[in-house]
């Protein structure tokens, strides 16, 4: 197998003559020719104005060219997309796919014998996943880290749950503008991810548990030197992974995903984590079985004590042991022999790991967070496909609740009519946003935590159940069910819901039902007209997206890949 320079030349039609041109121009960058006979390590570049999740990703890439240079090898950073929650038009979910197709062939296309990947926001860590699987070289992940909290008024603050509840607080008037100006400047104060347990947070967990990084990489704050030193350590590792030749395909297998799965259960994570991990899942050849995710979660407790759910922040967890200290508490239900990049198998990292006995952030089974995991999913005649509902951070009193829908028929008509004070909405109503599911919206915005009506939520109204074929960010809480499957635009039954049915959530019975008999719900099918094309489907990368996009139970991937 060829490897450094002579990996996958240009085409020319005389292999030399594209040897000799690489050397050419690589040299104008001073190379010498011992550096280019060093096995070739990328490092992917997500560094972006636009992306202050990832405003630590020069140092980063500093501390691992070190780490590579240690151990005899040629760090050559490369850009890819840099994706942000916020600065993402219509959504970031839309371009997580573009951005594993971009890596997966920048990763392809270049030559390098292993590939570091620095990711950190929602998308950036799936979608490089996703890349690694399929092309299969040697690689393990740095994320950016979480950043620290902040403070307001002697209150601790961190994104973006706090920046919710703050936001409610202002809908409901009991705040002012200006304060909730002046806490946009305490919400976020450092580089890094959002440091609650968000999709951030959880893929970095699960990407640990999966075995793709280096342990203990998961919650060293992103300003801490220790982010450094692992970034570094992780460049060494790199050029050991080239020699060794260990390939994603030797570690992301059927348990390591179930580690993974487990592990999103415990820590109360992001529904996000679910669909992500299916979508690099399937990347593997596994597939991720929506009833099996549901009975782990049967088994599987909630043992972190961290925002949404709970009451820390990552950088708690990190001085708790970091995601160690969970994975020793799950070993019971773990794939102890599964492989890790480390080379060493994911029971023995847990052994070697950082121990800490006197904390209060990862409870014992003994004394869970919740008895049973975060996310639980559905089935009935409203979600045949599959629903989930992360029951951690969902008011309890919902949990088995009847009541009258209020349909919204796409965003655009929630936005319009959601604060509406001629609204016909009571506080046992269950609210029903459809189109916003993966070809719907388009992009399976993170829209299923709608707000409260504005007449409820001045009432105090703090939580309502609502459905929808959105997503949720991870930093998100309230009975929400989401990814309803299939979505409507496709004529999945959210479509044929109309205001003033039955709608029936039942968690523990695992049931989401629109109670209208068989016969009604086929005439309201034939009835059903699809809805208008988005504008700009004809072309470009919204014409693939919207052409190739699966639903949520298959991550949302393209069906091509
Ligand atoms: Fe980037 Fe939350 S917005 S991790």
């Amino acid at each position: 197998m060829k490897k450094g320079l002579r990996k996958g030349l240009t085409s020319y039609g005389d292999d030399d003559f594209s040897l000799f041109l690489r050397r050419v121009f690589i040299k104008a960058m001073g190379y010498s020719d011992d550096a280019l006979s060093r096995p070739i390590i990328g490092i992917t570049n997500t560094a972006s104005d636009y992306n202050a999740c990832h405003g630590n990703v020069p140092q980063l890439i500093e501390a691992i060219k070190r780490g590579v240079m240690l151990a005899g090898g040629l760090p050559m950073a490369f850009p890819t997309l840099s994706i942000h929650e916020s600065f993402a038009h219509p959504t970031s979910m839309f371009l997580r796919n573009l951005m594993a197709m971009e890596t997966e062939e920048m990763i392809r296309a270049q030559p390098m014998d292993a590939v570091v990947l620095v990711s950190g926001c929602d998308k950036t860590v799936p979608a490089q996943l996703m890349a690694a699987a399929s092309v299969d070289l040697p690689a393990l992940v740095v994320v950016t880290g979480p950043m620290m909290t902040g403070h307001y008024q002697g209150e601790r603050l961190g994104a973006c749950t706090d920046c919710r509840r703050l936001w409610s607080r202002y809908r409901a008037g009991e705040i002012d503008s200006d304060t909730i100006n002046e806490t946009s400047a305490r919400l976020a104060p450092t580089a890094g991810t959002c440091m609650v347990m968000g999709t951030a947070s959880t893929m970095a967990c699960m990407t640990e548990a999966l075995g793709m990084m280096l342990p203990g990489g998961a919650t060293i704050p992103a300003v801490h030197a220790d982010r450094l030193r692992f970034a570094e350590a992780s460049g060494k590792r790199a050029v050991e992974l080239a020699a060794e030749d260990l390939r994603p395909s030797a570690i992301m297998t059927a348990p390591a995903f179930r580690n993974s799965l487990v592990t999103l259960q415990a820590i109360g994570g992001s529904t996000n984590g679910l669909i992500h991990m299916t979508a690099v899942a399937r990347r593997a050849g596994v597939e991720i079985d929506l009833r099996e995710f549901d009975t782990i979660g049967r088994d599987v407790p909630v043992l972190v004590d961290l925002k949404p759910s709970g009451d820390h922040y990552m950088e708690h967890l990190h001085e708790a042991g970091g995601l160690n200290t969970v994975l020793r508490e799950l070993k019971d239900h773990l794939e102890l022999d599964a492989s890790t990049v480390s080379g060493e198998s994911l029971g023995v990292n847990i052994e070697l790991g950082e121990r800490v006995t006197e904390q209060t952030v990862v409870r014992g089974k003994a004394d869970p967070i919740r008895d049973a995991g975060g996310i639980a999913v559905l089935f009935g005649n409203l979600a045949p496909g599959g629903a989930v509902i992360k029951h951690a951070a969902a008011s309890v009193e919902l949990m088995r609740h009847s009541g009258r829908a209020i349909v919204f028929d796409s965003l655009p008509d929630l936005a319009k009519r959601i604060d509406d004070p001629e609204l016909d909405v009571v506080p046992e109503d269950i609210l029903v946003l459809r189109n916003a599911g993966p070809k719907g919206a388009p992009g399976m915005p993170e829209a299923g935590s709608f707000p409260i009506p504005g007449k409820l939520a001045e009432r105090g109204v703090k939580d309502m159940v609502r459905i929808s074929d959105a997503r949720m960010s991870g930093t998100a809480f309230g009975t929400i069910v989401l990814h309803v499957t299939p979505e409507s635009y496709v004529g999945g039954p959210l479509a044929l819901v109309r205001t003033g049915d039955h709608v029936t959530l039942d968690v523990e019975q695992r049931l989401l039902q629109l109670d209208i008999s068989d016969a009604d719900l086929a005439e309201r099918r034939r009835q059903w007209q699809s809805p208008a094309e988005h504008a700009g489907s004809e072309r470009g990368y919204m014409k693939l997206f919207l052409q190739s996009v699966e639903q949520a139970d298959r991550g949302c991937d393209f069906d091509f890949m």
